[in-house]
């Protein structure tokens, strides 16, 4: 599909952490707003914007204009990681002297609009979409507002005109995480419906309720309705949206304020506070642990791979995972790129394709063109040179390079040099050829023995736990160090998928919220954890922690 997924979800990673220093140097700032848009930032600077860090004024530039410059945190991290000024230079933001103010100011390279005062974004845009008009040129708007920010009547007003002047060049995102300065936006001003209790999780999951895209609709424009921490889906929007003739676009992106950081996660305090000095550690290790959930579709009818992928829809799956065997290098056969092309149209969630096939250098064209999203092969069938090749043909074509070991396999000596360009390596805890086998135990060790030689070479990536994956074992390969799950029998093989993947990830989270509670203690001890603990004020997460701490003997 070419879309860049693995690069642009480091690059998303690189900026959350560059928020927290930035805004826990300065005692201040607003990290809730800039992780919601977190994702929506990182598929605009690493995928669609055009610009040119070197050239911050070049003419033919694309214009992202920040309506909701309070999550200026969330625009300099990413000007930094795209190469706009160096990452340290967020240590300075809210410092007298530094270009990283508060909010934005045009003294910062790669800043286009002095955004803060709400609702004037929009407006701005049209006046940049109009200029380019008049130009002759066909760089694009892209404008970002708040949905606290649309209780400016302003918001409304330029919502008319750039229907009445057709800007067809402006992509709006409505970054909508349902909370304000205050409190959630359905209680001060709601753009859907009143929110009665304090309880977001059912307005965000009810798609019956939501409103604002109507009112949009009203307005004229063409609207998107997307989750918007889905990179594929944010991608696809933002394709669509410049497909769009003779009307501006607005995609509303359901968001989760503070995304990212469980404590933060709609709290509305996160607003605008700066975390505490000692949490960062905890803060960073639960940004880097981010996990994904990935089911196999062998596991399911193999006469109609057509109803699985579709579950996996249904079920909300990170990734399809494809297995693809050649009956050569394992000895039964399941399907090649010719299927892959064949279930593409039906779903833009990222696909895996897993490689148990001999010679993958001849094949792996196309599996590209088939439209996969990472490809994995085998350390087994590939040697220095090959891997090289089929290294180069993926990052050429925006696809993630995988790279795959048996149980009795070692990583190669060949591999090291290619560790830190590695997106994945996937580490199989059963005798590849098929679905249904026992999880071999001696995995666990292994991926917890690999997470140091992978460290020591760089990796970026994730480790995908591969084989005999079940809700028993999840979270201990979780612990191992595994952050991506295959699931064949133990999620396809099951009847309510969407059910099975809701329980794999409470699992899993419960294994991460172990791990930081673990961190907190070895930084603080229990001074620490109990600090952690009470950061969890939203939800049920609390107790599970207070439940956590005192099974570890913490509390
Ligand atoms: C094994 C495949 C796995 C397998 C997973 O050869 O690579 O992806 O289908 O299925 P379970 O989870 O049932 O082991
Ligand atoms: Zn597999």
């Amino acid at each position: 599909m070419g879309l860049n997924y693995y690069k642009i979800k480091k690059n998303v990673l690189k900026a959350r952490k560059l928020v927290i220093k930035g805004t826990t140097a300065a005692g201040s700032g607003h990290p809730g707003g800039s992780f919601s848009m977190a994702e929506i930032m990182g598929c605009l600077y690493y995928k669609h914007l055009k610009f040119d860090p070197k050239n911050p004024l070049w003419d033919d530039r694309d214009r992202l204009i920040l309506s909701k410059g309070h999550a200026s945190p969330g625009l300099y991290s990413n000007l930094a990681v795209a190469g706009y000024f160096e990452p340290a230079e967020l240590e300075t933001l809210r410092k007298f002297g530094s270009k990283l103010q508060g909010h934005p100011d045009l003294k910062c390279p790669g800043v286009e609009f002095c955004g803060g005062s709400l609702g004037l974004g929009l407006s701005y845009s049209i006046g940049n979409a109009l200029a380019a008009r008049l130009d002759n040129k066909n760089h694009r708007i892209y404008t970002v507002i708040g949905d606290g920010e649309s209780n400016e009547g302003q918001v409304w007003e330029a919502a008319m005109a750039a229907v009445k002047f057709k800007t067809d060049n402006i992509t709006a995102f409505l970054d909508r995480n349902f909370i304000q300065q205050d409190s959630y936006t359905e209680k001060i001003m709601p753009l859907d419906e009143n929110l009665e209790g304090d309880d977001l999780s059912l307005m965000w999951k009810d798609a019956s309720r939501w409103k604002i895209g109507d009112k949009w609709r009203a307005f004229g424009w063409n609207v998107i309705d997307i989750d918007g921490h889905r990179i594929e889906q944010i991608d696809n929007a933002i394709k669509k949206a410049k497909q769009a003739k003779g009307v501006p676009s607005i995609i509303i992106a359901r968001t989760i304020k503070g995304k990212g950081v469980e404590h933060m996660e709609d709290n509305p305090q996160w607003h605008g506070k700066a975390p505490k000095p000692e949490m960062v550690p905890i803060i960073n290790a639960e940004l880097e642990s981010h996990f994904v959930i990935a089911p196999s579709i062998i596991a399911g009818d193999m006469s109609n791979l057509e109803k699985e992928v579709k579950k996996c829809v249904v079920g909300r799956a990170d990734y399809i995972h494809l297995d693809v065997m050649d009956g050569a290098f394992v000895p039964n056969t399941t399907f090649d790129h010719t299927k892959i092309k064949e279930l593409r149209p039906l779903t833009i969630i990222p696909f895996d394709a897993h490689l148990m096939i001999n010679e993958p250098v001849k094949h792996v064209r196309e599996y590209v063109d088939a439209g996969s999203d990472i490809v994995t092969v085998h350390a087994e069938v590939c040697d220095e040179s090959s891997f090289g090749e089929i290294h180069d043909i993926l990052q050429q074509n925006g696809v993630g390079v995988g790279l795959a070991i048996n149980p009795d396999t070692e990583l190669p000596q060949w591999s090291h040099k290619f560790i830190e360009n590695l997106e994945q390596l996937i580490v199989m805890s059963v005798v590849p050829g098929q679905s249904g086998q026992k999880y071999i135990e001696s995995s666990h060790e292994k991926t917890q023995r690999l997470v140091s030689i992978l460290k020591e070479h760089n990796f970026e990536g994730t480790i995908e736990a591969d084989g005999g994956v079940t809700l028993e074992n999840a979270g201990q390969c979780f612990t191992d160090g595994a952050r991506a799950f295959v699931g064949g029998s133990a999620i396809i093989g099951q009847n309510d998928v969407r059910g099975i993947i809701r329980e794999f990830r409470d699992t899993i989270l419960k294994s991460r919220r172990r791990l930081l509670i673990q961190k907190a203690n070895e930084l603080g001890g229990k001074e620490l954890v109990n600090e952690w603990i009470d950061l969890h004020v939203v939800g049920e997460k609390k107790n599970q922690l207070i439940q956590i701490a005192k099974e570890l003997g913490f509390n």
